[in-house]
């Protein structure tokens, strides 16, 4: 089977295509499924280029998505023929958070899904929303449940809500998608105009160039009614973060999500607490959210947004295509 392998030093041109041995047959609580689409995190860029340290070896990315060609003794959820999505901690059940690493995540502490066929552990997977192509589901194991957990779990979303999220890429795009999807209203950020214009056209309200318009956050204030938005969907970090507290309203939510901007750096602390905001961090979510997020997107019936898709044998391109962030939405893999 096709199989992509990231080698070291880890950078894009280190992304081999291999012919790698069948996986076998699903042994007890196993499902083998062929997998049909993946779809490009930032994380998977930052193991891709070696900012996230990996081993020699390692099949990228987190995100995969597929049917189910065989089921081991005592699996009962999935049958064959079923539509299944992966989930970003394949141990993560339920419940509050129990992750604090990368160490299980598939596509960096152990192999992901750049490859034809695998066979996991049943609870790795959830099955896909109808009627979605395997590249639509491929984009939910990680920017979907993150905007999802971000803004509905974690905020406690309700209609009539004010959104800020920032740029266009897949945590964004879902973010922008998820709050419309649940009646808030939103306030989008990018550094294009035309950018700007087709995050109107999925429903933004309002659009910010943070790159002609220093003080957005100051914006965003005032166009949630000048009383700040209820929630921010934070994915630069430092350099963005003293915005984001700007926007804020009072007793209002940031979740704390993406490093583009940088790891550490300086935080207006003093500004935060007379906001009586809430700061939280999160990494993507568990297997019940993500079943909980199917529903809504059935319910909803939302589609991703997908900007482009590449052949698996051409993963670098997409991963130089995303490094060149004309990207709008999620780039995908498709095999
Ligand atoms: N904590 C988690 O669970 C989790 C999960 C997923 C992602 N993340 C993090 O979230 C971030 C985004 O991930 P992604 O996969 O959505 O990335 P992506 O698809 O590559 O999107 C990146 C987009 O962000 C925008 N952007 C870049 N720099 C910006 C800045 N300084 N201010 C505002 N927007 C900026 C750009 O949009 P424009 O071109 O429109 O300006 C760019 O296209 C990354 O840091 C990633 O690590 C965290």
């Amino acid at each position: 089977m096709k199989a992509i392998h990231l080698r070291a030093p880890a950078a894009i041109d280190q992304l081999q295509l291999c012919d790698d041995s069948d996986p076998g047959a699903p042994g007890p609580g196993e499902i083998r499924v062929r997998i049909h689409a993946s779809s490009l995190n930032f994380h998977d860029y930052a193991v891709v280029i070696g900012a996230m340290p990996t081993a020699d070896g390692r099949i990228p990315m987190s995100d995969g998505a597929g049917v189910v060609e065989a089921v081991g003794p005592g699996v009962e959820e999935f049958q064959v023929g079923d539509r299944v999505v992966s989930c970003f901690f394949p141990g993560w059940i339920d419940g509050g958070p129990k992750v604090k690493d990368f160490s299980t995540v598939p596509g960096d502490g152990i192999d992901g899904y750049a490859c034809e066929t695998v066979v996991r552990p049943a609870h790795g997977f959830t099955r896909a929303p109808a009627g979605f192509s395997h590249a639509e589901a491929a984009t939910l194991t990680t920017a979907g449940l993150t905007a999802w957990r971000a803004l509905v779990v974690n905020g406690g979303l309700k209609a009539g809500d004010t959104v800020l999220v920032m740029g266009s890429g897949g945590v964004s795009v879902f973010a922008l998608q998820f709050a419309k999807l649940m009646g808030a209203t939103v306030i989008a950020t990018s550094s294009s105009d035309e950018k700007l214009e087709r995050l109107k056209a999925l429903g933004a309200d309002h659009g910010i160039n943070y790159r002609t318009e220093a003080n957005w956050g100051a914006k965003a204030f005032e166009l949630a009614g000048g009383q700040g938005v209820d929630h921010v969907v934070e994915i630069g970090g430092p350099a963005t973060l003293p915005q984001s507290i700007a926007a804020l309203k009072v007793g209002g939510h940031i979740a704390l999500i993406g490093v583009l901007t940088g790891l550490s750096g300086e935080v207006p602390t003093a500004a935060l607490m007379a906001k009586q905001g809430r700061l939280q961090g999160l990494i993507v979510g568990n297997r019940q959210q993500q079943h909980e997020m199917i529903r809504a997107i059935e319910a909803g019936a939302m589609r991703p947004v997908i900007d482009h898709s590449f052949p698996l044998e051409q993963i670098a391109d997409a991963f130089r295509h995303q490094a060149s962030g004309r990207h709008f939405g999620k780039i995908v893999l498709e095999f």
